[in-house]
């Protein structure tokens, strides 16, 4: 069986202080959480996060990671220095890469291999835009994100990785996919990957989440679809309340 993962992404937000906070008060309630509960944080704050929460059964992720083992390349941040730190997941792909920072299905796939040598897990973040969904693309969008994404990666690491499926148009915009249609699309990543790989793996070995707009008032109808695996949190995440009651659904 697929156990459920509930992964926040902060995005930029939260100080060390904020981080501190908001951790504090999450850890006592999600204690008893059946799913995986992951805390995506700013770079800056994942030192502060992984003291916090260590002993928890909360897990730290990062945000993004770059490609290269390390060299020239001002501003980013390397896999080794993100398990120096203690993460184990990192958000790759994620609309807002690909929409403002130039991130391609190729770069998303180099980012993956460089996560998953050094034994980090990728989330990786896949959906069609509005346009793309009213024109009708969703499916060749998803299945040419989904197939770039794991060229060249071994069917071994498949237990490694989660998919996020976010549709662009409902991230951070209150609009939510119906679960309907967020598990038929869910299921058609889910087929893209039975064959590139296997029927059993991916039924068994990928988890698929949802994210956008997820919160605790559609959580529960979500989660209980039979192809979603789990959730990515934006905007409900930063609060510890809200994260609890998505990640309990
Ligand atoms: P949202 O963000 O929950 O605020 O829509 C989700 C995401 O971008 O991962």
């Amino acid at each position: 069986m697929r156990q459920p993962i509930i992964a926040g992404n902060w995005k930029m937000n939260n100080t060390i202080a904020g981080t501190k906070a908001l951790l504090t008060d999450l850890i006592p309630l999600v204690a008893d959480a059946k799913a995986e509960v992951v805390v995506c944080v700013p770079y800056t704050d994942i030192a502060a996060a992984g003291e916090i929460i260590k002993g928890t059964n909360i897990k730290l992720g990062a945000e993004n990671v770059h490609w290269a083992e390390k060299g020239a390349f001002t501003g980013e941040i390397s896999a080794d220095m993100l398990v120096e730190l203690g993460v184990e997941y990192v958000v790759v792909g994620h609309s807002e890469r690909r929409q403002y920072f130039g991130e391609t299905d190729q770069t998303v796939n180099a980012r993956v291999k460089a996560a998953l040598a050094k034994g980090l897990k990728p989330i990786i973040c896949v959906g069609e835009t509005l346009e793309e969904r009213e024109g009708g693309l969703v499916e060749s969008v998803l299945v040419r994100q989904t197939t770039e994404a794991f060229k060249d990666i071994d069917k071994s690491q498949l237990e490694n990785t989660v998919i996020a499926y976010e549709p662009v148009w409902a991230i951070g915009t209150g609009k939510t996919a119906t679960a309907q249609d967020a598990n038929d699309t869910i299921a058609i990543i889910r087929n893209t990957m039975a064959e590139l790989y296997c029927k059993d793996c991916a039924e068994n070995k990928v988890r698929i989440q949802y994210g956008g707009s997820m919160n605790p008032k559609n959580a529960s109808e979500l989660m209980a679809m039979p192809q979603i695996d789990g959730g990515l949190i934006g905007g409900a995440s930063l609060k510890a309340v809200d994260f609890s009651q998505v990640v309990k659904y």
